[in-house]
This record gives C-alpha cells, sequence and structure tokens, in this order.
C-alpha cells in the first residue's frame, strides 16, 4: 500500500476531489483526518470510508477559519500521533465578476476559502514537520492558477496566489524534508458549480470565461485528480518538490 502508515489531512474532503482523494488514501493505508463545512456529506463520507475498513475521521468547519484550519493538523497529531501529508483542497468558485464588477464580499469570501484557509492549515502543519521527519503539502490549485481566462478576478487571484504559497513553500524547506506541490485541474466534474448560483452569475464574466472554457480538450473525473494526489503523497515522488502540474487532459497546452 502506497501510504501504509502514513496519516494525512485533507480539507473539503465530502465531495469532488476531496472524496476521492480520501477514499483512494484510506484504501492505500492512511489514517486520514477528512475536513469539511457541510457536516452531512462529510459524515456520509466518513461512515462509507470506514464500512470500506478505512482508517477516517471527519472534522467539520470552516477552513477560512484560523481555529477551524488548525484543528484540523492538531487532530490528525492527537489522534493518529503525527501528521505526514496535508491536501489543501477546499475551495469555492467566484460569480466570474472582472475587477470592475467584484464586490468586496466576494472577493474576501473567496480568498479567505481559498488562500487563506490554505496558509493556516500549511503553517501549522510546517511546524509540526520540521520537527518530526518532514512530510509533503499537496495544494489544489487549478488552471486559473496558470491563466486569465478561466474564472472571474476573485478565483483566479487566488488560485495565482495559492501557486506562489506552494512555490515559497517548497523553496523554504527543501533542505528540511517538506515538499510541497500543487496540481492544477482542468474542468472536473465534481459538485463545485453549487459555490456558483447560476442566479447570482455576472454574465458578461461568465460569457468571457466561457470563451476560454470552449477550449477545454477533456473533462476529468474526481478519481483522475486524486491519482496525482496520492502520487504527490507518496515517497515515490520524493524528489518532486515545488512541481505546479496542469492536469487537465491538455487545455494548458493551448
Ligand atoms: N471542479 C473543477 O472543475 C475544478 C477545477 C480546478 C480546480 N478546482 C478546485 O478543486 C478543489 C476541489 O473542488 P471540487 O471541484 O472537488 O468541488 P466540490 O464542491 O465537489 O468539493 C469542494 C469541497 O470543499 C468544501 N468546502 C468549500 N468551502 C469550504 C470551507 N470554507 N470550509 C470547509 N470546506 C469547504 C465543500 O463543502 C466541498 O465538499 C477546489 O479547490 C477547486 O477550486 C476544481
Amino acid at each position: 500500500m502506497r501510504l501504509q502508515g502514513k496519516v494525512a489531512v485533507i480539507t473539503g474532503a465530502a465531495s469532488g476531489m476531496g472524496l476521492a482523494m480520501a477514499t483512494l488514501f484510506a484504501a492505500e493505508g492512511a489514517s486520514v483526518v477528512a475536513g469539511d463545512w457541510n457536516a452531512e456529506r462529510l459524515a456520509t463520507a466518513v461512515k462509507e470510508i470506514q464500512a470500506n475498513g478505512g482508517q477516517i475521521i471527519g472534522l467539520q468547519g470552516n477552513i477560512a477559519e484560523q481555529t477551524a484550519a488548525e484543528g484540523l493538523i492538531d487532530l490528525a497529531i492527537s489522534t493518529f500521533g503525527t501528521l505526514d501529508v496535508l491536501c489543501n483542497n477546499a475551495g469555492v468558485m467566484d460569480y466570474m465578476q472582472g475587477v470592475g464588477e467584484l464586490t468586496n464580499d466576494i472577493w474576501r469570501k473567496v480568498l479567505g476559502i481559498n488562500l487563506d484557509g490554505p496558509m493556516f492549515a500549511s503553517r501549522r502543519a510546517v511546524q509540526h514537520m520540521l520537527a518530526h521527519g518532514g512530510g509533503s503539502i499537496v495544494n489544489t490549485a487549478s488552471t486559473a492558477g496558470l491563466h486569465g481566462g478561466a474564472a472571474g478576478v476573485a478565483y483566479t487571484a487566488s488560485k495565482h496566489a495559492l501557486v506562489g504559497l506552494t512555490r515559497n513553500t517548497a523553496w523554504m524547506y527543501a533542505k528540511r524534508g517538506i515538499r510541497c506541490n500543487a496540481i492544477c485541474p482542468g474542468a472536473t466534474m465534481t459538485n463545485i458549480a453549487e459555490s456558483m448560483p447560476q442566479d447570482r452569475l455576472d454574465m458578461t464574466g461568465a460569457q468571457r470565461a466561457g470563451e476560454f472554457a470552449a477550449l477545454v480538450p477533456a473533462y476529468l473525473t474526481p478519481a483522475d485528480i486524486a491519482a496525482l494526489a496520492l502520487f504527490l503523497a507518496s515517497d515515490e515522488s520524493s524528489k518532486i518538490n515545488g512541481a505546479i502540474i496542469p492536469a487537465d487532459g491538455g487545455w494548458d497546452a493551448v
């Protein structure tokens, strides 16, 4: 098993890519702390993975809040004794606004969840990993972390910043046993659209993003992304650090 004996925290683990990661990591021998703010879906996910023999516990909370983000790391250490892997995966869309149409509320919400959350969790995780033999951090960025046309300004800025968080973390701790990489998924079939209700969409921005989306060569599944996350979490990728990896069927090649 590729994660035997490892302890992993996965945020946004009740749905989509995070659920696929939690399922796969547990099947590969990891002890998993699953975080999500959707209590009902989280309970269902944890129950199902446990029923299949997986070692997993859930903790409900809003990743944008420092205490909730740190609580996931602390729970992993107090329950399973250590932390080897952190997947900063929870995220929400914006409403496709350009900067001229952006509201402060959306900016703060999207940056809080997509950037503050990973920073809070990474800081706590790195402090533990430095003292306990290192670890691997896997961030779920996006095509919108590499290109300007895939979403609105808040989502795009949050994912570009997450790429920066990834690279800096990789560089800062490269000689001290901590690796940090980012996956940039393309269009993937998940529940992410729930965070972008149709009646809130900025139609002009959505149309402009649609021009870029029209170039999508392939739709991915959450399992496609989880397979890459597993590789980055495991020791198989021990020399891969600071990599920003598109997983998008070729969209980034446009
Ligand atoms: N689906 C795509 O096409 C796509 C493409 C590129 C990047 N991504 C990124 O992939 C990641 C996973 O999203 P997904 O597509 O699996 O969507 P999803 O909505 O299916 O899953 C995201 C999970 O994160 C949780 N979450 C959201 N905000 C949270 C918060 N504040 N606190 C705790 N949990 C929270 C949700 O409840 C949900 O369970 C996100 O970071 C997203 O930005 C998605």
